[in-house]
């Protein structure tokens, strides 16, 4: 049996393009005892790989020469595997490619009946257990939130927003067109959908979200698809107690070099949690503070140093040397001898 198979040509710089990959048929090994042969009834397309083929991703990487990875819906066709019918349709790992052998133990089941078995690769696949771990264990979501997510209208952004809507948020979408953003609206039941290439963007989302916190701003949950500028605008308008998930940087993917700043990539890789820390909030800790540090300085567990500066007149230039970072310990300005 012969394979038309994609491979990876060379590495894009920029955004991949047809002359980076390689059409051609390739032979099959013969079925070994617990391997099945299978056709790819559908192929999932998925930003991930463009990571993969940069030698960015986790997953894994793909060089030039290599079959492009990919999860697919196939069917089998032959079966050398006990309890593997011919006819049987699955999930796999079969890649950019029309058939395959492979280890029957690989197979996935498709876990759902009365759908199309595509969207195994879709909302009821990787993408939609995306958005279901984001709004059930990331985002705490409440009733009366309201939730911002970016690429609003494909698989995991649109199941973040039905799902949160579910629990009871107001839901806002950001997505590009007219077209998409009347999908959001229309069909995933959106309250709202900013499309951010038809005005400015931090217009639409302060238009959508109202603030709901003087000073602060009226998203309560954001979920993050794209980082760059879209994640800062969001940033730029979370509520107190905000939860933010960080879950795809479209806007760097196909970037050289990444991004100057804080690098989301960084947070996501790790599962790092961030804490927005505001010390007033503390106070409650300030006894058992005194309780337990006081003594570890007075033992001599815990150093301390100050620089000190003589006189009140002196407090311009030590203030001057502080913001300089000059200073060496806390700053103090000795103002009388106590
Ligand atoms: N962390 C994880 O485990 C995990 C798992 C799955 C997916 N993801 C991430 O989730 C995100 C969404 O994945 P998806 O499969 O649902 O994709 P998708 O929404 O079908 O496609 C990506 C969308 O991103 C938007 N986008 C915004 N800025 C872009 C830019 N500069 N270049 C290209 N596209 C841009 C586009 O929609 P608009 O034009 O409407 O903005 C585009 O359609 C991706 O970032 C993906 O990497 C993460």
């Amino acid at each position: 049996m012969r394979s038309l198979q994609v491979r990876l040509k060379s590495t894009p710089s920029g955004v991949p393009m047809p002359e980076h990959f390689s059409l051609d048929h390739a032979d099959l090994p013969a079925l070994a005892s617990g391997q099945v042969l299978v056709e790819v009834l559908d192929l999932s397309l998925d930003p991930y790989m463009r990571g993969q083929i940069s030698g960015r991703h986790m997953s894994g990487r793909v060089d030039p020469g290599m079959l492009m990875n990919g999860e697919t819906v196939v069917r089998v066709l032959e079966s050398k595997a006990d309890g593997v019918a011919e006819g049987l349709v699955a999930t796999a790992r079969a890649g950019w490619q029309s058939h395959a052998v492979l280890d029957a133990a690989t197979l996935v089941p498709i876990g759902f009946a009365g759908l199309p078995p595509s969207l195994a690769l879709g909302v009821l696949g990787m993408p939609g257990l995306t958005a279901f771990a984001g709004v059930n264990r990331l985002l705490d979501i409440r009733p009366g939130d309201t939730l911002v997510v970016s690429a609003a209208a494909g698989p995991v952004g649109s199941m973040v927003g039905q799902l949160a809507k579910i629990k009871g948020a107001r839901v806002v979408g950001i997505a590009g067109g007219a077209d998409k953003c009347a999908w959001v609206i229309g069909s995933a039941g959106f309250d709202a959908c900013v499309d951010y290439k038809a005005a400015p963007l931090r217009d639409g989302l302060d238009a959508a979200c109202p603030v709901k916190t003087p000073g602060l701003g009226g998203i309560d949950a954001y979920f993050d698809n794209v980082g760059g500028d879209v994640l800062q605008a969001a940033m730029e308008r979370l509520n107190l107690g905000a939860r933010v998930a960080l879950c795809g940087l479209m806007e760097q993917y196909n970037a050289d070099v990444p991004p100057p700043g804080p690098n989301p990539a960084f947070t996501i890789k790790a599962r790092a949690h961030v804490h927005g820390l505001v010390v007033y909030d503390h106070e409650d800790l300030r006894a058992r503070m005194l309780r337990e540090v006081a003594p570890w300085i007075r033992g001599g567990a815990i150093a301390w140093k100050e620089d000190v500066a003589h006189g009140l007149e002196q407090a311009p230039a030590a203030f001057e040397r502080l913001m300089r970072g000059q200073n060496f310990g806390k700053m103090v300005v000795k103002v009388a001898a106590s």
